[in-house]
């Protein structure tokens, strides 16, 4: 047994010598010390040697493990610094390579005139208010004076999706859900998504962006309206910018109007972009329905307000010139990059 156990020292030796690798390493561990080793097989025959012999033997054998373990760990770690040492130096570094360029995104064209109205409106001290594309029925036309027969409906035909639930049509049910919620005085934006069951064209979509804008108040007026949108105009496309109102109807306001503004490639002279008129249509507005205001639980008697609801496509087209609404959805690069 003595020579068994001095031969695998020696075989130990020798394999490590020429091990080249961790895993060779591994391998004669295995070999050797592993459950079904070699040296742990002596091991286990310990059991049947003679009292004289066993202790002598278990010390030699104990030695030879003991051996076998540092001599392992020791290749291993002469192994891996050969190995690191080779790594560093095919690993060259040239610093002076020029560096490898990230393409910054910007933001898209609408998020960005989405983000210049709200600014403008900020600045007037208005809040932001966020409400459900999936809207009730209520909110989007019952509240807002648009009873289930009006004529109204029609032009707005919608996607259903239940007998009262819809993808809201324009962003004025916000006007609801913020004065059922707020007390006056209330000055909010409401800027969001909308759905009308439009076929597409260069002028339509079926998914398209509206600002709303309420202010509710004791003693608000015309005048209120139209002064905020006049600087709201005015912010946008510069100073030289005039408004008009032309009378309109809307159900949930009255007086109701549209304002156009100057044509701001012409200047009113008449041109292709305003199509000869001189005047450019943006928004509907209107003092706040007395009936409208009733329904969200305010006193018309008390309390007056004034309300528009502004396309932020029709903007944007405008504000850039592009005559063709399906470019802002279509995520074509060269479009995109432009802005
Ligand atoms: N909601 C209207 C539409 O989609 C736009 C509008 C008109 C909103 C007048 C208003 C308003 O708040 O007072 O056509």
């Amino acid at each position: 047994m003595k020579e068994q156990l001095q031969a695998i020292k020696a075989n130990v030796e020798e394999l490590l010598q020429k091990a080249a690798s961790p895993e060779e390493l591994e391998r004669i561990r295995i070999q050797y010390l592993g459950k079904k080793g070699e040296l742990t097989a002596v091991l286990k025959g310990m059991g049947k040697l003679s009292a004289e012999e066993r202790p002598v033997i278990g010390a030699l054998a104990n030695e030879i493990r003991d051996f076998l373990g540092s001599a392992l760990d020791a290749k291993k770690a002469e192994l891996e610094a050969q190995l690191q040492a080779e790594k560093l130096q095919q690993e060259v570094l040239d610093v002076t390579m020029p560096g490898r360029k990230r393409a910054a995104g910007s933001l898209h064209p609408l998020t960005q005139v989405m983000n210049e109205v709200q600014d403008i409106f900020i600045g007037m001290g208005f809040q932001i208010a966020e409400g459900p594309e999936v809207e009730y029925d209520y909110y989007n036309f019952e509240a807002l004076n648009i009873p289930k027969n009006h004529p109204a409906r029609d032009t707005q035909d919608t996607f259903y999706i239940e007998e009262d639930i819809v993808l809201r049509t324009q962003t004025s049910s916000m006007q609801v859900r913020v004065m059922e919620q707020q007390k006056p005085p209330i000055r909010v934006i409401a800027p969001g998504r909308v759905y009308r069951s439009d076929a597409v064209d260069a002028t339509h979509s079926p998914v398209f962006h509206q600002i709303e804008g309420l202010v509710v108040d004791k003693g608000v007026t015309m005048a209120d309206l139209k002064g905020t949108l006049e600087v709201f105009a005015k912010s946008l496309y510069g100073g030289e910018a005039k408004v008009r109102f032309r009378p309109h109807h809307f159900p949930f306001t009255e007086p109701s109007a549209e304002m156009d503004i100057s044509c701001f490639v012409c200047g009113g002279e008449g041109c292709r972009v305003c199509k000869g008129e001189g005047w450019i249509e943006i928004l509907g507005c209107g003092m706040v329905h007395p009936k409208v205001l009733a329904n969200c639980g305010i006193d018309p008697e008390v309390y007056s307000g004034f309300a528009f609801g502004v396309g932020l496509e029709r903007i944007a087209m405008r504000r850039y010139d592009i005559d063709d609404l399906r470019l802002f959805f279509e995520n074509d690069l060269r479009f995109l990059k432009q802005f």
